[in-house]
């Protein structure tokens, strides 16, 4: 069975209808600001085309954890503003609708607020539905959670993909089934313990497989070495192992860290020393990879066809003295894929942000807008809000 696709409607067929819109506006704010719009900017797409075709549209998101409590720094009024949009302060109030217009857009305050979302509770799931004639998910970044917007409100109204989801699933799919080879996956960030099934799963798919940033840290601690005072999972040491053992047995190239950037102190001030892995002492605190392992990265990439990134490979949010690695990295990946010689592909905030930073997004063959999602996604997880329309067959009242 098929997902049905937003697309595949009659566009007549949309004129004033009523569409509850789910998008994933879990942006970054700083000091009250939104410091990476990516995110709502791709999903003007599937906004645009249900107004342009007379649709009525209620946008619903979250924002941040809070737990079903009403938070004012959580609040959504932010994004309305930045979409030049009228916020409806209550997700669940219904008033508004009559006076809505075709073509007209408004946005509802933080789903989260009420613990119904997040516990996918039928009662909530229901009012939330209430007055629509459909729904529309078009936030790939929240696909893998299994919340009352997401998969609840699929049981009561008839449920499309929107033109992002649909664009996701079609990139993402195609990379994985039939990436030109050799491809070679870079993988960083913070927590072995949260990719081991990505990274199992990367083994059978990928020629080589790179492990850098703390993850790298993991592996090396692992491989015997000393990490010093560094961010590390010493409970993974085994995982570790067995990951190592199974690339050998698939004939995956494994790659770790040859060297580090470190300082003596957690601190974006800390001044900066290049240590091979065998150099490094109790006392120092690893924040970035080194300078050998910086070109051997840019080496690994001239044969590269396809490349897939995701996770840091330092303290990126720091800026460029811990970020080196990532932020030269993005800028050669950027470089290739304009000249040609490969495709790249990135997921995760973080890796995002990096690309954002060094000013090279529109260089990348393909920027996925998710985080959980994506790695969920790449491993081969089936994602709920994905299931959920492929599942929906209500029809579609006209
Ligand atoms: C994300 O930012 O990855 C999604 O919006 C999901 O957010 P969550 O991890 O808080 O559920």
């Amino acid at each position: 069975m098929a997902m049905r696709k937003i697309s595949d409607v009659n566009k007549q067929d949309l004129i004033g209808k009523y569409i509850l819109l789910r998008d994933d506006f879990n942006v970054q704010i700083v000091d009250g600001k939104i410091t990476d719009s990516f995110r709502i900017d791709k999903s003007m797409e599937t906004i645009n085309y249900l107004t342009e075709n007379g649709a009525r549209v209620v946008i619903c998101a979250h924002l941040g954890r809070p737990k079903g409590e009403y938070k004012k720094d959580l609040s959504l009024q932010i994004v309305a503003d930045y979409m030049n949009v009228p916020f409806v302060h209550d997700c669940l109030e219904k008033d508004f609708l009559h006076d809505m217009k075709n073509g007209d857009v408004v946005l509802l305050e933080n789903l989260r607020f009420y613990n119904g979302e997040e516990k996918n509770e039928d009662d909530f799931a229901k009012k939330l539905s209430d007055g629509f004639d459909l729904y529309v998910n078009d936030g790939f970044a929240v696909s893998h959670r299994n919340a009352a917007s997401v998969t609840g409100v699929t049981k009561y109204l008839p449920s499309f993909a929107g033109l992002l989801l649909t664009t996701e699933i079609e990139n993402l799919t195609n990379i994985m089934q039939h990436p030109t080879r050799p491809l070679l996956v870079f993988v960083g960030g913070g927590k072995v313990s949260t990719k081991l099934t990505l990274l199992k799963r990367l083994i059978h798919i990928a020629d080589k497989l790179v492990i850098g940033g703390a993850m790298g840290t993991t592996f090396n601690y692992a491989r015997g070495y000393n990490v010093g005072n560094s961010l590390y999972e010493p409970d993974m040491k085994q995982d570790a192992l067995d990951i190592i053992n199974l690339a050998k047995e698939n004939n995956c190239e494994l790659y770790f860290p040859l060297d580090k950037g470190v300082g003596k102190t957690f601190s974006n001030d800390a001044i900066r020393t290049n240590k091979s892995i065998d150099e490094i002492t109790d006392d120092d605190v690893i924040m970035d990879d080194g300078e050998k392992t910086i070109l051997r990265n840019a080496e690994l990439l001239k044969d590269a066809k396809t490349v897939i990134w995701n996770g840091p490979f330092g303290v990126t949010e720091w800026g460029e003295i811990w970020g080196r690695a990532s932020f030269d990295f993005a800028k050669t990946l950027a470089q290739y894929t304009r000249e040609q010689k490969l495709e790249s592909v990135v997921g995760g905030g973080d890796s995002v942000s990096v690309l954002n930073a060094c000013d090279v997004m529109q260089d990348i063959s393909y920027v996925s807008t998710g985080g959980g999602a994506f790695l969920e996604f790449i491993q081969g997880d089936i994602l709920p809000g994905i299931d959920a329309l492929v599942k929906n067959n209500i029809k579609l009242d006209l």
